[in-house]
């Protein structure tokens, strides 16, 4: 199928994620054809550059992230560079120069796609989509593409929601989790619906719990005016976390289509047991950095990272480390702990989800092990179940536990797309199945709300730990109270 026509505007089109995900993804996607030869790019920001200026500054910072060798890539490039433009916009509509200008340019194009991206902090949604809207912008066919965070509590979310939709039909809204457009997290609901051995033993009969786990071994450098007001829950455990375990307990769709999807997560979200008041403490940990080691490199704590600005008072509270034992209350799943878990700064980057079986129902052999299904999203994706396995010998039986192991490098060949790249061509084509609904946003702040709640009201701060170490003690003690352990391995 050739590509349509399109104008994606980038709002924030000059800020970090733009040139770090969003223009190499872009890239690769116009080198693979998937953009048409009249598709532009237009990044709108406060910055007063003009096209030539902007296209220097993607010349200067982008190309080094993406393949650009020999002439012919250097052409690929240049027409690459050629799409790009930027207008100068004011997004409080006192100076409308720029809404004109961006008007003009986008004029005569009404039969293209048109694509508002909005990588920009969410308390610009709402103005932005009022200004594009009064300048005559939003066309019946166009779309808005909403970056996370939405919001910072459920009613901040609904409050952005409502705006949004009263210019944006829902099926016009795109709101970006980029997890979701991960290889290896599309590969889960494959891996369970187009395969049957897992679904009869996918349930509280066979399995003992569920481990979810983003580590990074990033900080915060320069990020603390964004991170001090949001922390691990909101940045990390709302969007991706959450829908990791959608995806993992929600109920086999009956289609594989725009709503089938969406609709059995968000009954995965209503099912959440509540975690709110005095429990809060029995089932969730945060923790902040202090100066350790990382990757063999002595790095400071969240509160000496260099920065623009010195910490506050929100800066001691927020945590950089969450861990929560959820549950799912439905027929499939009441009684196994989904244990969730993400940090800044800890020993590897890894995210995994981890399938813990029970054990067999009666041993004949010393020293068996329960199976473990391991899903590793990042790096080295690829699949892991370990079972038991009798070691050669002709004395006495011995167990030992071996993983049967599928590696996607090593069986697929090809570069990886990275997730932006399918999101923003799922835009293009119209496609939200990989979107999250409004309802879905709004069931994962309903339950989270509660839980930041309690910890804003505690005067307690997050439990210190030493960066380069898998979090806080009480992490440990949060699986370890039901005598369970955290799959801890090194992906190298
Ligand atoms: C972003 C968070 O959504 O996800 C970042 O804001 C985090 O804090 C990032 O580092 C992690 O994404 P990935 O794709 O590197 O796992």
């Amino acid at each position: 199928e050739t590509p349509h026509p399109a104008d994606l505007i980038v709002f924030g089109g000059t800020g970090d994620l733009s040139m770090r995900k969003l223009l190499p993804a872009l890239y690769h996607c116009d080198r693979d054809g998937l953009l048409a030869r009249e598709t532009r790019i237009i990044a709108l920001s406060r910055g007063g550059l003009d096209d030539a200026d902007f296209r220097g500054k993607v010349d200067a910072q982008v190309r080094g992230s993406v393949p650009v060798d020999g002439p012919a890539e250097q052409e690929l490039w240049q027409r690459f560079l050629a799409r790009l433009h930027h207008v100068t916009i004011d997004v409080t509509g006192e100076d409308p120069t720029g809404w004109t200008r961006l008007g003009e340019l986008l004029a005569g194009h009404e039969e293209r796609d048109r694509v508002f991206y909005l990588a920009s902090p969410p308390m610009t949604f709402g103005p932005f989509c009022r200004q594009a809207h009064r300048a005559g912008l939003v066309t019946p066919a166009s779309r808005v593409v909403l970056e996370k965070p939405l919001g910072r509590d459920l009613a901040s979310a609904q409050a952005i929601n409502d705006e949004v939709g009263a210019i944006f039909h829902e099926r016009q809204i795109f709101r970006i989790d980029h997890y979701l457009g991960k290889e290896t997290v599309q590969n889960l609901l494959v891996l369970r619906f187009a395969n049957a051995f897992l679904e009869p033993i996918w349930n509280s009969l066979w399995i003992d719990h569920v481990q979810i786990t983003v580590a990074e071994t990033v900080g915060t450098p320069g990020r603390r005016g964004y991170y001090d007001h949001a922390g691990a829950l909101r940045d990390m455990v709302q969007n991706h976390l959450l829908q990791l375990l959608c995806l993992v307990a929600m109920e086999a769709p009956a289609r594989n289509d725009r709503e089938s999807i969406r609709d059995e997560k968000v009954k995965v979200l209503q099912a959440l047991r509540p975690i709110a008041g005095s429990e809060v403490d029995r089932f969730t940990v945060r923790g902040q950095y202090t100066a350790g080691v990382c990757g063999g490199v002595p790095v400071p704590g969240y509160l000496d990272e260099p920065d623009s600005k010195p910490p506050t008072e929100a800066s001691h509270r927020v945590e950089t480390f969450a861990a929560i034992r959820a549950e799912v209350k439905n027929w499939r799943w009441a009684g196994v702990p989904f244990y969730l878990r993400t940090g800044k700064r800890m020993p590897y980057r890894c995210s995994e989800i981890v399938v813990q079986f029970k054990d067999v129902p009666h041993s004949i052999f010393p020293g068996s092990a329960p199976n473990r299904l391991v899903l590793r999203l990042q790096p080295s994706e690829g699949i892991r179940l370990h079972i038991m396995a009798k070691e050669p010998g002709a004395g006495e039986v011995a167990l030992k536990p071996v993983p049967l192991s599928l590696s996607f490098a090593d069986t697929f060949t090809g570069r990886v797309p990275d997730a932006y790249e399918r999101l923003l061509m799922d835009v293009l084509a119209g496609n939200p199945t990989l979107f999250m609904r409004r309802d879905e946003v709004e069931a994962a702040w309903r339950w989270i709300d509660p839980i930041l709640t309690e910890w804003e009201s505690q005067s307690m701060l997050p439990e210190p730990y030493p960066a380069g170490t898998p979090g806080p003690a009480g992490a440990h003690e949060l699986v370890g109270r039901s005598g369970r352990t955290w799959h801890d391995e090194d992906p190298s």
